[in-house]
Formats: structure tokens, C-alpha cells, sequence
């Protein structure tokens, strides 16, 4: 059985630790710095194992020893967004508490693929990069899959056929600049412009970059169960090194004109973790709007090294 550490066993961790034992992928270490909660809730999932019949171990832990030896590191660890807040708000505190999380963990499992999730999401990865120095292939965050499974979900809602049949990859920072490629937007291979007018597809890209925070006005609190599952789709990727091709938060040096920075862009997911990036022909606006994302979430990155320094 393959290991995979989430860090913070808060929604988003505890839903991708579920998700991943009862699809049988993996043993799970929960941590968090909260005592009894991620061993209370993995008490919990290992409850659930013999109705559900699956063999994981999950383990929930305070301590950095328990995550020796992973295969994976999901750090799902931070403060979430509340109404109002944008995911930039999050950067001072995130930042110190991914730092920390990266140092402990690297440690113990110092040839792991880091996968995260905590927000601003970018910025975080890059900062886990950072902190790691892994190669830049064995970290990448997740957003792409997320951010294109709501583009997925609208355009199901919209559309009225199964999202089973919609294929769609959204791009670029994951937060309000994020980039929905419409050009390469389909049901089943056809277009979506034969089925959607133009206004149309721009309303649900709308929604899409707003898909985040759609929820948390909803519910005063971040989403979880589509974030948890878009984790699971990447680590599955690794673990069975299914070579898919899905938009995650990687490193870009030089990929579509981009430099020293993550960014959401296409890549081929494997054991290796992130195989290559592949670079697909976007019309101008799609470029532009990549560019300006990608210039974003470098003031942010400038802004946090600031920050960390200032410590
Ligand atoms: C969201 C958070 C997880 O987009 O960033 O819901």
C-alpha cells in the first residue's frame, strides 16, 4: 500500500482522506496541530472501512514522526476563506503555516510528491517548492482540476447532457483570473459554441471564476467535497501513474512565455509526478488573460517573500 499524508484534517483534508480510503488507494496519515481531531475523524474513517470493505490504514497523528515515508504529501493546512475575504487575504498567515508544514514534513518523507491545496493556492506551491527544494516536477497544487469540474459542472447544468460528456480545462491562477479555455471546451468532442451562444459560455466562465466563493457565501465556509475529490483525482494519477492529462498548479520556466512561476497549465500526471507540461495553441484573449493571471500571483509571490522576511 502506497502512503499519503494530508496535513490538516479540517474539511478539505478529512474529505480527501475518505475519499482516498474508500477508493482503496492508499494508507493515510492525518495530522494537524489540533489535538484529538485528526485522530478522532481517522478513528472514525477506520470505522467505516468494514461497511465500505476497503483495507487502508488511517492513521491521525500530532505528530511529523507518523508521516515518515510517504508517498505523497497533500498539504491542505491554513486558514480558509470567510465572505469577504479574497484568497490573498490568506497570504500572511498561510504562508508561515505552509512553510512550517514544508520544513516537517520533508524531513521525514524527503523523496515525496507535495500536492498543495491551501490557498493563495499558487503562491503556497510555490512557497512549498521553495521550501522543499524538491525538482519543481515533484510539486504542484491543485486547483486546475477543480476550477475546470465546476467549468464542467455549469456547463452540464447549462447544456442539460451529462457531465459525464463535457470536457473542459480551465487554466491559469486559481483565483478570480483564472483562465477557462472555451476554445477547447466540448460535449463529446463537439464544441461548445454548437450549443451555447456566445454570452452564454462568458455568463459560466463568470461563475466559474467566481465557483470558490459562490460556496463559501452560500455556506459562510470553503468548499470541500469537490476540492477533496480533485486531490484524489491527482493522486490516483501518481499512485497508478496513469499519465493523465489535467491543468495543475506547475512550475512554470518558460512554458507559454511564463517564468519562475506556478501556474495552472496542462501537464501529464504520472509516478514521476508532473511528466511534462504540454503547451496547447490558445487564441489571444486566452493568452492575454494567462499572461495577466501569471503577473498576479508574481506581485503576490514578491509580497510574500516580503512578508516572510519580515518574520
Ligand atoms: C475553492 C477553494 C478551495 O475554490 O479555493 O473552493
Amino acid at each position: 500500500m502506497s502512503k499519503v499524508t494530508v496535513v490538516g484534517a479540517g474539511f478539505v483534508g478529512a474529505t480527501v482522506a475518505q475519499y482516498l480510503a474508500d477508493n482503496n488507494l492508499s494508507d493515510v496519515c492525518l495530522i494537524d496541530v489540533v489535538e484529538g481531531l485528526p485522530q478522532g475523524k481517522a478513528l472514525d474513517m477506520m470505522q467505516a472501512a468494514p461497511i465500505t470493505g476497503h483495507d487502508c490504514k488511517i492513521v491521525g497523528t500530532n505528530d511529523y514522526a507518523d508521516t515518515k515515508g510517504s508517498d505523497i504529501v497533500v498539504i491542505t493546512a491554513g486558514i480558509a476563506r470567510k465572505p469577504g475575504m479574497s484568497r490573498d487575504d490568506l497570504l500572511k498567515t498561510n504562508a508561515k503555516i505552509v512553510k512550517d508544514v514544508a520544513e516537517k514534513t520533508i524531513k521525514h518523507s524527503p523523496d515525496a510528491i507535495y500536492i498543495c491545496v491551501t490557498n493563495p493556492l499558487d503562491v503556497m506551491t510555490y512557497l512549498t517548492w521553495k521550501t522543499t527544494k524538491l525538482p519543481a516536477s515533484r510539486v504542484m497544487g491543485m486547483a486546475g482540476v477543480l476550477d475546470s469540474a465546476r467549468f464542467q459542472t455549469f456547463i452540464g447544468m447549462e447544456t442539460g447532457m451529462s457531465v459525464q460528456d463535457v470536457r473542459a480545462m480551465v487554466l491559469g491562477g486559481h483565483g478570480d483570473l483564472m483562465v477557462p479555455v472555451t476554445s477547447y471546451a466540448t460535449v463529446n468532442g463537439v464544441p461548445l459554441s454548437e450549443f451555447l451562444s456566445a454570452e452564454k459560455i462568458e455568463e459560466l466562465v463568470k461563475r466559474t471564476q467566481n465557483g470558490g466563493i459562490e460556496i463559501v457565501n452560500l455556506m459562510k465556509s470553503s468548499a470541500f467535497y469537490a476540492p477533496g475529490r480533485s486531490v484524489v483525482q491527482m493522486v490516483e494519477a501518481i499512485l497508478k501513474d496513469q499519465n493523465r492529462l489535467l491543468p495543475c498548479a506547475v512550475y512554470a520556466d518558460g512554458d507559454y512565455g511564463l517564468k519562475d512561476v506556478y501556474i495552472g497549465l496542462p501537464c501529464v500526471l504520472g509516478k514521476d509526478g508532473v511528466k511534462k507540461i504540454v503547451d496547447i495553441k490558445m487564441n489571444d484573449q486566452e493568452k492575454e488573460a494567462l499572461a495577466k493571471s501569471a503577473a498576479s500571483i508574481k506581485e503576490n509571490i514578491d509580497l510574500m517573500n516580503k512578508l516572510l522576511v519580515a518574520v
